[in-house]
């Protein structure tokens, strides 16, 4: 299902918060016509009324693909607006955090196609990287469908199986986080060592980007590339014996916090 289709039968957006915004726009910039789009939301923003779509309208009967953008405690509320959706040839794509493809099928029948995905917010530059998993009925087209439009924001891979999802939440859902965390406490070393706050901040906003961009962009990977800025007795080799120390360092440290998000996610998905 390429755009043509969804061109044709619409595309349903329910909720145009911070993620489903930037993958609206991501379509729009890609050439998807904003007249194939129907947008729910309470509240749209400025830019959203600017963009041509329709808005708060009635939905189509038989749209190509609804996709799901709002916070998870609004399911319950949110979802009877696409029921009529439901008997298997609308997509439904979610991006809700921790709710179930079981959730999703007890609303709109196992018969239709589900594609739950994990986003991360880099997509709000364009950089994000999305993990999906489809129930039984979803065809590798309807896979296809969804990394098409996933793709507006970043990346998108493929996970084998649905329990995968706690896993990547801890990863590349939450993680985004951890990284700020990191510019955070680099900047505030750095200021501890004497730098004015601000120049310490945009020496480690720059690293963390700069470092990130050249682990993407190199053929070599991250290990390899750490040891060849590593010189024997070094001030980066100083600063790694601390942060290596299997104990106290990156390794057990983000373990934790990884085990943490991951503990976190499957509690939410239980309720
Ligand atoms: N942000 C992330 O990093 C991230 C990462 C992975 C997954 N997600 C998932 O993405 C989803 C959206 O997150 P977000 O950060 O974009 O949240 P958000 O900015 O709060 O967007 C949600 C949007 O849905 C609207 N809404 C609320 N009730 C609605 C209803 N009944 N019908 C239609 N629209 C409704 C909200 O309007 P009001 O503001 O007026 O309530 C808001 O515009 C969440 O399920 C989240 O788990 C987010």
């Amino acid at each position: 299902m390429a755009f043509e289709e969804i061109t044709r039968r619409g595309l349903v957006l329910l909720g145009c918060g911070k993620m489903g915004g930037a993958m609206l726009a991501g379509w729009l910039e890609r050439g998807l016509s904003p007249e194939a789009v129907h947008v729910v939301d309470p509240k749209p923003s400025d830019w959203l009324q600017s963009t041509g779509v329709h808005l708060n309208g009635v939905l189509p009967e038989d749209p190509a693909v609804a996709l799901i953008a709002v916070k998870p405690q609004m399911m319950g509320e949110a979802l009877p607006a696409l029921r009529a959706m439901s008997g298997g040839r609308t997509l439904f794509v979610s991006i809700a955090a921790g709710t179930t493809i079981a959730r999703f099928e007890a609303e709109f029948g196992a018969q239709s196609p589900i594609v739950r995905a994990m986003p991360n917010t880099p997509a709000a530059v364009g950089r994000g990287i999305t993990a999906i998993v489809g129930n039984g009925a979803s065809s590798a087209a309807h896979l296809d469908a969804a990394e098409t439009l996933l793709s507006a924001v970043g990346q998108v891979v493929r996970l084998e199986d649905e329990s995968q999802m706690d896993a990547v939440t801890g990863v590349s859902g939450s993680g985004p986080a951890y990284v700020f965390h990191m510019i955070e406490t680099l900047a505030q070393a750095g200021a501890a060592q004497g730098l004015p706050p601000e120049l310490a901040l945009q020496l480690a906003r720059a690293t963390v980007a700069g470092a990130g961009a050249l682990a993407e962009a190199s053929e070599e990977d991250p290990g390899q590339l750490r040891v060849n800025v590593t010189s024997p007795n070094g001030t980066t080799q100083a600063a790694l014996e601390v942060l290596m120390d299997a104990e106290t360092g990156f390794p057990a440290l983000l373990d934790r916090a990884v085990a943490a998000a991951v503990k976190r996610s499957k509690e939410l998905a239980d309720g």
